[in-house]
């Protein structure tokens, strides 16, 4: 029994991947490398350089490493790239996933997890969401993803294939134990951004978008602390292969909050008052996205251990001094 990871050198992978190696499951890596790091991997993890859409090599892959899950994170992630390169995000994360999934029908691989998204819900309001509310996504990224959740619900009625798509919300922090990280060049994700302004990496950080219907006018959203998001899998994978039935989940910790508010405490936890400017909106931005976890705490017995905005915030200060320190 392996697991295969695809996208595992990346920064969500790369925690699942140190999560499984301390369940002690064998771990095979895919990842092309586009925006990973070979570094990201574990020694003695089997790291592959390919393509997760590449039928013949993931057939390979799973008949070697006698595969019986697949844990599918490799994916483009950034919403505003979503929407000046549509045709790249369908091509990646819907016509690529679509091969993967065909994989594993073929050659009997019976449990899929699958790292959807809470822009699969569109705008929504400010009440938290629940599994049940209407899907309406405002972005290609979000409908890329959302089509494959209905590309394995379909293929599991079809074919004996089980599976859990997790609903991720804002992804933030990294490994308490400082083993992994989010080391993604360019990064656009507020937190990151938001230390690195700290840092002095940056100039400093533009808030995009004041007049939002929320109470301080910038948007809300549920940051997730990414190892409490990496144990949701490692709950999945536990219950798939107990015989659970196909289930979708949110993950997230059901609180919001804003970009404000988020920058501020990026503020007190750095000690650093960096610049901060109002900018225009940014296209494909939901006003406020909240998460409800009660299905994935009830299904799954997921049980966050990282729930403290503070925490994330100095994680991500701390990897971020380490690859700056490493960096010439
Ligand atoms: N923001 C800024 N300035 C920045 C960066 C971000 O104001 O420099 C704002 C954004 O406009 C947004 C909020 O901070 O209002 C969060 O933006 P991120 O880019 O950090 O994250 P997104 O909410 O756009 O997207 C993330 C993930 C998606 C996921 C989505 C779910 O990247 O995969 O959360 O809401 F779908």
């Amino acid at each position: 029994m392996a697991v295969l990871v695809t996208g595992g050198a990346g920064y969500i992978g790369s925690h699942m991947v140190l999560d499984l190696l301390d369940a002690g499951e064998t771990v095979v890596v895919l990842d092309d490398l586009s925006t990973g790091f070979r570094g990201a991997v574990p020694a003695g993890v089997t790291l592959i350089e390919g393509d997760f859409g590449d039928e013949a090599l993931v057939t390979r892959l799973v008949e070697q490493h006698g595969i019986d899950a697949i844990a599918h994170f490799a994916a483009k992630i950034v919403v505003p790239e979503s929407v000046s390169d549509p045709l790249g995000y369908y091509l990646n994360n819907t016509a690529k996933a679509r091969n993967l999934i065909a994989v594993a029908v073929a050659t009997g691989v019976r449990h899929f997890i699958f790292s959807s998204t809470a822009a699969v819900y569109g705008n929504v309001g400010s009440d938290a969401v629940s599994e049940d509310t209407p899907l309406a996504p405002v972005s290609p990224y979000g409908r890329s993803k959302l089509m494959v959740e209905w590309m394995l619900a379909d293929t599991a009625v079809a074919h004996d294939l089980r599976y859990v798509v997790l609903r991720y919300f804002n992804v933030a922090g990294a490994d308490p134990q400082g083993r992994a990280g989010q080391s993604t060049r360019d990064a656009t994700h507020l937190i990151k951004v938001a230390v690195q302004a700290a840092l002095g990496r940056r100039a400093g950080l533009n808030i995009f978008g004041n007049d939002y219907p929320t109470p301080d006018g910038t948007c809300l959203r549920d940051y997730i602390q990414v190892s409490d998001l990496v144990r949701a899998h490692i709950d999945a994978l536990r219950y798939l292969r107990a015989g659970g039935e196909p289930l979708t989940c949110n993950c997230g910790y059901a609180k919001g909050f804003s970009v404000r508010e988020v920058v501020d405490v990026v503020k007190t936890v750095s000690g650093v008052d960096f610049p901060v400017t109002m900018s225009p909106r940014r296209p494909g931005d939901p006003a406020a996205i909240v998460a409800r976890n009660d299905l994935v705490r009830e299904r799954l017995g997921w049980q966050p251990q990282h729930d403290d905005l503070h925490a994330i915030v100095a994680q991500a200060l701390a990897w971020e001094r380490r690859l700056h320190n490493q960096e010439p």
